[in-house]
């Protein structure tokens, strides 16, 4: 799998369930993949001691790197513009937060020059894909229609539209394109299924986007705005990173961040895991055989403190320690249930020995 690229501009794993269960105090030192960087900076704001990101991609940790800058060195009204959620001067934003990036993320930048062009949230091959799907022309035609349910506050209003928008035309556009031929083809790597097995994936993600839909406030479901509208409805209600109040606090914290480009299996057998107490996992399991992940909930089992939080998603392959006494399954809470319809669980198991 090529790391040359960006694979997502975004996290789609829900940061308010990851902040709930990881539940960072001051004294804490996390460790968190760092894919778009969006929940490594949900979690910077609960104030950790330090926090580590670390990813096998370059190209992640350039893009984290140059929002970072950006939210050290532009004013707020900059900030978005580079980040792509309003209109501005994207390069000469870029230009002046140049100087500031590390060698690795300015030269990244420099050689990919259309996804300044672009802003940085709408860049990955992920967000490239779901904005495929928008472009459909049926999807199109049912933009109004969706757009009408940022104004519904009411679930069983929301219910009726939804009921009338999602009819078996939509539901063949949508399991066509969300089938496992497709997102391997355009949205993600065909080595990213090397282990889902005998799953039909257009019809899992469609009944969880049913479940999304009908069960989610969409008003207030940035995940799902931005995957069917392209953007946000308000930002008062978007991803924490973006949010004005998050803005001048997520300054002062940034000193805060070491980003790492090495693979969590290297990482996670040398002395940088000293120290560590929580950890965000996003879903590497999902790429990994059954027996090397095993391998490495017990690398982690046994690096981590007494009371460390690892917590970690299923998508598609379902993953979790096996007899591994000392890695306890907190039980799930009733508000664990991901705003997107990507996820099937989200787990978190805590050191006890
Ligand atoms: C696990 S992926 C998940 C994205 C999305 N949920 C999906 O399944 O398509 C998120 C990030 O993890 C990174 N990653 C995957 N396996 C890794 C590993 N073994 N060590 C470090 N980073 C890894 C990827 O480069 C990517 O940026």
């Amino acid at each position: 799998m090529s790391f040359s690229e960006i694979r997502y501009s975004q996290v789609w794993e829900d940061e308010a369930i990851l902040r709930g269960a990881l539940n960072i105090m001051p004294n804490d030192v996390v460790l968190s993949i760092t894919s778009g960087g969006c929940n490594a900076l949900a979690l910077l704001l609960m104030k950790p001691r330090r926090l580590i990101c670390l990813d096998i991609s370059p190209a992640q940790n350039a893009l984290l790197s140059l929002k970072m800058a950006a939210i050290q060195h532009c004013s707020y009204q900059a900030y978005l513009a580079i980040m792509g959620v309003t209109a501005g001067e994207r390069h000469e934003i870029y230009s002046e937060l140049r100087p500031n990036l590390s060698l690795e993320a300015r030269q990244f930048f420099d050689s990919h020059k259309a996804d300044i062009d672009a802003g940085l949230i709408h860049i990955g091959r992920l967000e490239r894909f779901m904005a495929g799907f928008r472009q459909d022309p049926l999807v199109s035609a049912i933009t109004p229609y969706l757009r009408t349910l940022t104004g519904i506050k009411s679930l069983d209003a929301q219910r009726t539209v939804v009921s009338q928008i999602t009819d078996e035309n939509f539901k063949k556009v949508f399991k066509k394109y969300f089938s496992q031929e497709n997102i391997s083809r355009l949205g993600r790597d065909p080595a990213q299924f090397a282990f889902v097995v005998s799953t039909d994936v257009g019809e899992h993600f469609w009944q969880c986007f049913l479940r999304a839909m009908n069960e989610t406030q969409f008003s207030t479901n940035f995940y799902m705005q931005y995957f069917l509208l392209g953007g946000y409805e308000n930002l008062d209600y978007g991803p924490l990173l973006l949010r004005r109040e998050s803005f001048d606090q997520l300054k002062r914290l940034c000193h805060r961040v070491e980003l790492v480009t090495d693979s969590l299996e290297n990482f996670s057998e040398d002395k940088r895991m000293l120290g560590i107490t929580k950890v965000n996992l996003s879903n590497v399991f999902e790429y990994k055989s059954a027996a090397s992940s095993q391998d490495l909930f017990f690398e982690l089992s046994q690096r981590l403190p007494d009371n460390a939080r690892m917590a970690f998603w299923n998508m598609l392959v379902d993953r979790a320690p096996q007899g591994i006494d000392s890695l306890v399954n907190l039980p799930p809470k009733a508000n664990w249930r991901d705003r997107f319809c990507l996820y099937q669980s989200f787990k978190c198991y805590e050191v006890r020995r």
